[in-house]
């Protein structure tokens, strides 16, 4: 793909739905549940809806400019807005925390396709929900099964990337989105009506302050911006190939939106199904895969077609949200090798690729045969997933900050905030308050909290 063509990221539409593409997936649907079981509910979901909005919403505006103005890959954005400086080392650092999550993404990516699967062969009738943790424990602690399709995921997303982003993915977004999103909507209908769904209903909504600690700010932190596609430079790379008149404050708003409310959906699926059928909320990053298939089976096992159409079609979806994902952050990495270091681009995704598949071999295997080589007692799946979302995505995010508020000229600020003054913008003040102190500030909170300084 030349620049030309990426520059092509079409219509307004267009530039929203692969952002939200980008934004909505795993993070979503399975990793935003299970981190809210792990700290506790309501109150963390409300932590969480503070973080999105005064971190996760001016940053994205901020990654947004920053990659616009520039029109180049992460790093080469600070390379031509701050030249000579070590700002670039801001955006070499978001290209390694994209190839260490995708690593780890598409692990589990390649776990929805195994479900398509049992989902089509109707595996999942007549299990207990004992007999679905068991066998969701076998598969993927299986030296095999969840490996090939990572691989086989990965070569999707390499396929896509050399073939070009706008055409497929564009168009594909805007069927897929709206299915994936009155699915969720009948699931979570499904889901709170079943028998004892209301204790999960109350775990969602009743918020428990009791349980508050630094590591519940860490982990709403981490998620905002895990789901947000923030800190890394992922939608920095997007902005680069955005239109002059696409409103950067407005897409923001409108990405921020859908994504937060793919995660409530998502909880309102999972909670209710989870406490309906005694599985514990801090199960961990196997609960969506356990108290899915549960509510397929409860609420539509004597529909069996139903159940079997309906379960297919979800994890299909959830397939292409991920996929929407992982293309985001493969891209980022690839356009990093392709213009820094003049590869070709089909070089390029051909390295990203292997070295992914490299990466996510060994966190596969590192849930079964090497579960027990650990690093600060955490096998290496975790590993990955601690160290990026909840240190070097909000580190990327807090420099993110200071380089807008602080080091780059307000006029280029404002020029692309506003379109060179053809929007009126009220937040302007507002946004740059906070991208100079609440945000710089309110990260280094969090991380000198949990680093026991407050203890
Ligand atoms: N936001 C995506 C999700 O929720 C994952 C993702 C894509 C991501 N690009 C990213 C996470 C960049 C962090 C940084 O599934």
């Amino acid at each position: 793909m030349t620049r030309n063509e990426r520059a092509n990221f079409g219509s307004k539409l267009g530039v929203i739905l692969a952002s939200a593409g980008s934004a909505v997936g795993l993070g979503n649907i399975w990793r935003f549940p299970f981190e809210t079981g792990n700290h506790g509910g309501a109150a963390f979901i409300l932590i969480y809806l503070v973080c999105v909005l005064i971190l996760g919403i001016p940053i994205m505006i901020a990654e947004f400019l920053i990659g616009r103005r520039s029109r180049a890959n992460t790093a080469g954005a600070y390379q031509k807005l701050a030249p000579g400086t070590h700002w670039r080392w801001v955006g070499r650092m978001g290209v390694l925390a994209g190839f260490l999550i995708l690593g780890y993404y598409s692990v589990v990516a390649g776990w929805t396709l195994e479900f398509i699967g049992e989902a089509a062969t109707n595996s999942f009738a007549g299990k207990s929900a004992a007999e679905f943790i068991a066998s969701f424990n076998g598969f993927v602690s299986n030296p095999w099964y969840p490996v090939i399709w990572l691989v086989v995921f990965l070569l999707a997303t390499h396929f896509i990337i050399i073939k070009g982003v706008e055409k497929g993915i564009e168009k594909s977004a805007k069927i897929m989105m709206p299915m994936l999103f009155i699915l969720l909507v009948v699931l979570a209908i499904c889901s709170v009506s079943l028998p004892g769904a209301s204790a999960g209903i109350e775990f969602l909504l009743k918020p428990d302050f009791s349980k508050v600690d630094g590591n519940v700010f860490l982990g709403a932190m981490g998620q905002a911006f895990f789901s947000l596609s923030l800190g890394m430079g992922c939608l920095c790379t997007y902005a680069s190939y955005f239109r002059n008149d696409t409103n950067l404050p407005k897409t923001a708003l409108n990405v921020a939106g859908i994504d937060t409310l793919v995660a409530i959906l998502a909880g309102f699926i999972i909670f209710p199904a989870a406490f309906s059928v005694g599985i514990q909320p801090d199960a961990g990053p196997s609960l969506l895969f356990i108290t899915l298939p549960n509510v397929f089976q409860q609420a539509f096992g004597n529909i069996p077609w139903l159940a079997i159409a309906l379960s297919i079609m979800f994890y299909v979806l959830l397939a292409l949200a991920a996929l929407t994902s992982t293309i985001s952050l493969h891209e980022v990495v690839t356009a990093y090798l392709h213009e820094e270091f003049k590869f070709t681009r089909g070089k390029a995704a051909k390295l990203v690729t292997a070295g992914c598949i490299v990466l996510g071999v060994l966190c596969s295997l590192s849930l079964g045969v090497g579960k027990n080589y650990t690093i600060f007692g955490l096998n290496l799946f975790d590993l990955f997933d601690f160290v990026t979302a909840k240190i070097m995505l909000p580190l990327g995010g807090f420099f993110i900050s200071i380089f807008t508020g602080w080091y780059l000229d307000k006029k280029i600020v404002w020029e692309e905030v506003s379109n060179n003054g053809t929007l009126n913008i009220h937040i302007y003040r507002l946004l740059i308050f906070i991208l100079k102190y609440i945000a710089p500030i309110g990260i280094g909170l969090i991380f000198i909290n949990e680093l026991g300084f407050f203890k």
